[in-house]
This record gives C-alpha cells, structure tokens and sequence, in this order.
C-alpha cells in the first residue's frame, strides 16, 4: 500500500526519519510530504505516533484518462462501496494542474457523480455529501492527463492533538512545537524550560515525547475509524503497543508575564493530565535562571506585530542578554517569523532552520550558551 504523510515545507527529512523509525518502507521525500509503503498497521500507527505529520493520504487509485467520460468511467469502476456505506457520508476535495477539467470544483463533482451513480445502481441509494465531517473523504490529485485518488485516513488535521482546549490568540502549531524539539537536539534528559509559554504547546509536547505519550493519545477521532473497512482489533493493538513512562527523571518549567495566559496553559496541561509534570508560574523571563544546568530553553517570543521595530529588536536583544549571563551551559532555541528581530539576539547560532508556524515563515535558531572561557 501506498501512503503520503504531509506536513510543513522544511520537515520533510525529519518526517522521512520519523516514518522509517516507525516502520515504513521505501521513504521518499516530496515537496511538503513524504512518500511510503507500508500496510494497515502502519498507516494506523502513523496516524497515532507521528509527531511531524499533518495527515496522512492513502493512495487508492491512479490511471490517466483523455476526456470527461473516461474519467467518468474509471471512477465509476472505483469499488468505492469498499470503504463507503451506501447510506454513508463522503466528501471529494481536488487539487489541478495543468488539466483538461476547467476547475477542481468540477473534478470533484464529477468524482462525487461517479462514485454515487456506482452505489446506487448496486444498492438502490447512494451516500450524500457532508463536507465538514464526512465518514470517508477522499481526495484527488491530477496532473496533466493523469489523475490519482487518495483517501484521508487523519480526518482533521493531525496538529489537532486533543489536549488543546483554550487556544492563545498566537498559539504555536503543535507539529512545528514537535520540530523544534527535534531540532534542538535535546536528549530528554535535562530539565525543559519554555521561558514564554502562552498556552503550553512546546511544554506539552516536550512532556509527551519524555514521556512516550503517542501523539494522538488525546485524539477522540481519526478519519478511518468510519470508513468502512476499518479494523477495530488492529486499532485496539495499535493503541494497546504504547508504552507510556510514568515518570522521568526530568521537570518541565513554563514562564508567562500574563496570568491570563498562564491560565490557558494551565488549562490545557490539566487535559493533558500533565500537571504533576509541567510546573507553570508568572514570570518574567528576562529575571529567570535554570533551577538546574543544564537545562533546554525553547521559546516562541512575540514577533512584534503589535510593537515599534526598536522596541521589538531591543526585546530580542533582551533575550541574547538574559540567556547569555543566566542561562551559560544550557542550550537555548527560539522560533520567530521577525527576521530582523532575530538579528538581535546577538548571539552565534549553531544552527538555523526555516520552518512555517502553521501558515508564516519562520526562523528557527539554536544557540550553546558555553559558561567559562568560551564565547557564546
Ligand atoms: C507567541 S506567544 C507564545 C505562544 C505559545 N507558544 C503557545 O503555543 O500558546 C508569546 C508569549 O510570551 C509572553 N511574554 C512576553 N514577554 C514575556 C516576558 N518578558 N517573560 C515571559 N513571558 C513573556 C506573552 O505573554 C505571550 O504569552
């Protein structure tokens, strides 16, 4: 079988790592995605572990076609009554390029039509169409004279955890939280520090991996669980082949200035159940230091919006001084979409990535903050 994991441009080798530890074979990065064989079991797994994917298609179908009818026709020849009830729900979403069809609205109509004609000539009614929470959704893709079909086996993004309760108005995505960790190289054994944590998501899924919680522990629905062919006991074995630690020897600190915010990150940690976890408290980082070296920082500062462009470079530069005399032996990273700004932390990054925080480009740095002799 042949699936394609999507995700954020930047994270496709991270993400082509990710898979192979998960199982999957024969990885191949894409633009966005990765590419991977691999069967029931793994696409389930995928969909429960990854970190780094944002959902992940399975390749059904795919055949080249001249005009409208002999499109008609191999869709209708699709054995959609597979993975869809006749008195189901379904969804067609399209993608073109340099295609015959005028617009995807009229591919996915046309996809609609066939695969319902087909279902109701066979069971004498045809499943209707509901595009927000379909029970199968698939997806077609056409490039020039050759069309492929997936089915959606994520459903809603799987950024989408299911510990995110109350939403900071500049929440960071979760599967950018998940690369900055891995980027930054750490461990999971020193302690973890978000010195400007808004609503908790580098915290919580920074606990998640120390802990070994799957990623879509919290999640109460994937987009296979209604398609037809769904395997419930595979499912169970998916689900059951966790092993959560219960404890690690590490603590997870979370700053914010505003209570108000500290509130939401404590909302969203107590549905994580990671409380006895995550110590959260008000505080400025700009007077904060590690309770223990070393320690891994990791932040998601303002990136100015609302701000004059002096304030926001000396506040920038406020964190390069702060991380320099309080934070020396520890690894710090930060992730903005204000590049200038980033100039201004005036420290040597050890390395730089450009990553996407949902839809806006970003600068991931990472900075050793050597103590002693060595400059940082
Ligand atoms: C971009 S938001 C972080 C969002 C967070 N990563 C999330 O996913 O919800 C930046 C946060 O920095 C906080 N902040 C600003 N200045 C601060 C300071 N000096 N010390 C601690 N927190 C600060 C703000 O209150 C805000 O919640």
């Amino acid at each position: 079988m042949l699936f394609i994991a999507k995700t954020f441009a930047g994270l496709e080798a991270l993400l082509n790592e990710e898979l192979q530890t998960l199982g999957a074979q024969n990885c191949k990065s894409l633009s966005r995605s990765v590419q991977f064989e691999g069967d029931f079991a793994l696409l389930y797994k995928v969909n429960y572990y990854s970190r780094l994917a944002l959902r992940v298609l399975w390749q059904v179908d795919t055949f080249t076609f001249a005009n409208n009818n002999q499109f008609y026709e191999h869709i209708f020849n699709f054995p959609a009554e597979k993975y869809l009830t006749s008195d189901g729900t379904m969804a067609v979403s399209a993608t073109l390029a340099q295609s015959i069809f005028a617009s995807p609205l009229f591919a996915s109509v046309l996809t609609k039509d066939a695969i319902c004609d087909r279902m109701r000539d066979r069971f004498g009614e045809r499943p209707s169409v509901d595009k927000e929470n379909p029970d199968v959704q698939f997806h077609l893709h056409i490039f020039k004279d050759r069309a492929t079909l997936y089915l959606d086996s994520s459903g809603e993004s799987l950024h989408k955890r299911g510990y995110k309760v109350s939403q900071h108005p500049a929440t960071l995505n979760e599967v950018t939280a998940a690369a900055m960790i891995k980027l930054s190289g750490w461990k999971m054994d020193c302690d973890f520090i978000d010195g400007m944590c808004g609503g908790g998501t580098l915290l919580i899924e920074a606990a998640m991996a120390a802990l070994n919680i799957p990623a879509g522990f919290y999640r109460q629905h994937f987009g296979f669980f209604t398609w037809r062919n769904f395997d419930k006991e595979l499912w169970q074995k998916t689900t059951d082949a966790a092993s959560i630690r219960e404890d690690v020897p590490i603590d997870f600190y979370g700053y914010d200035i505003s209570p108000r915010f500290l509130g939401m990150a404590r909302t969203n940690v107590e549905q994580a159940e990671l409380q006895d976890f995550i110590h959260l408290s008000k505080q400025d980082m700009f007077d904060s230091h590690p309770k223990r070296k070393p320690s891994c920082i990791i932040i998601n500062p303002p990136y100015g919006e609302r701000l004059e462009v002096e304030e926001i470079n000396d506040f920038y530069q406020r964190i390069g001084d702060t991380w320099k005399s309080n934070y020396a032996g520890c690894t710090a990273c930060l992730i903005s979409s204000n590049a200038e700004a980033v100039k201004h932390v005036g420290l040597h990054p050890s390395k730089r990535a450009d990553l996407f925080n949902g839809s806006l480009a970003c600068k991931f740095m990472k900075y050793e903050l050597y103590s002693g002799s060595k400059k940082a």
